[in-house]
């Protein structure tokens, strides 16, 4: 998972030639949200230099999620779980206060697609199978907290993110499946395909936490990652 993506932050920093990301002063707000936007718009390729995967796909090789405890009862587990749309950026507001940062990012939508395999129940329904899936999300709402940590090495300072929350809140949710939910039930398999969408915000209320949890620990893993490459010096204004 580490491998992922992310992120939002790296924005801060006038890193490279070929990315140009604008630099800040470190109080200043609007700079970095301005800033913010203009990196995560970028970054649609890799920026190898600073170690930034392209946001536009994420691409996760293995995502697990495991099972709620309302109507998703079974362990989610995911190949190639490739996410679309993080830089269509709606709306950005991005605060440094003290050493919190925190960002309120608004996207057009996200798409998911991915390989799948499960084996439990959905609703009141028994699934069990594997094949290829697509969730779209509509005008998601992202809300990331990161609390830094500065450290030195040698003789240079470091920004670090020790924790973070991270909250999405969708507009609507769409699930696409291929036909082997019920070992090729394509009736059935479009009945529960209905029910899922119908009841897409009862779904989300149970695994939302989850997914708010494993995307959080990409984006600070990826933020980290820039972070250890780059010193405050560089990162801000002074
Ligand atoms: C941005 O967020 C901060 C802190 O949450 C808030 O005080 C400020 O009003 C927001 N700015 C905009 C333009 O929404
Ligand atoms: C994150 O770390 C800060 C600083 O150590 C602490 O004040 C805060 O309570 C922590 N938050 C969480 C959610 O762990």
């Amino acid at each position: 998972m580490s491998k992922c993506l992310v992120v939002f932050l790296v924005i801060i920093a006038d890193l490279s030639e070929s990315a140009s990301f604008k630099k800040c002063s470190r109080n200043d707000n609007q700079c970095l949200t301005l800033s913010i936007k203009d990196a995560l718009e970028q970054l649609t390729v890799p920026i190898k230099e600073v170690g930034l995967p392209s946001l536009d796909p994420l691409e996760i090789p293995a995502l697990s999620i495991g099972a709620g405890t309302g109507p998703v009862q079974f362990n989610q587990n995911y190949k190639n779980f490739k996410i679309y749309g993080f830089t269509k950026v709606e709306s950005i507001n991005a605060t440094l206060t003290e050493n919190i940062l925190k960002i309120d990012l608004h996207v057009l939508e996200t798409l998911s697609d991915f390989e799948y395999e499960v084996d439990g129940k959905i609703l009141i329904f028994p699934i069990k199978g594997k094949g290829t899936g697509m969730i779209t999300v509509d005008k998601p709402e992202f809300i990331l907290t990161f609390n830094l940590e500065e450290y030195e090495k040698e003789g240079e300072k470091y920004l670090k993110v020790i924790n973070k929350t991270l909250s999405i809140k969708p507009q609507k949710m769409h699930f696409e499946f291929s036909n082997d939910l019920f070992g090729g039930d394509k009736e059935f398999t479009n009945i529960v395909k209905t029910a899922m969408n119908e009841n897409w915000k009862d779904i989300y209320a149970d695994v939302g936490p989850s997914y708010e949890e494993a995307y959080g620990q990409i984006f600070m893993s990826i933020f980290n990652n820039l972070l250890s490459k780059v010193p405050i010096s560089e990162l801000f204004n002074s």
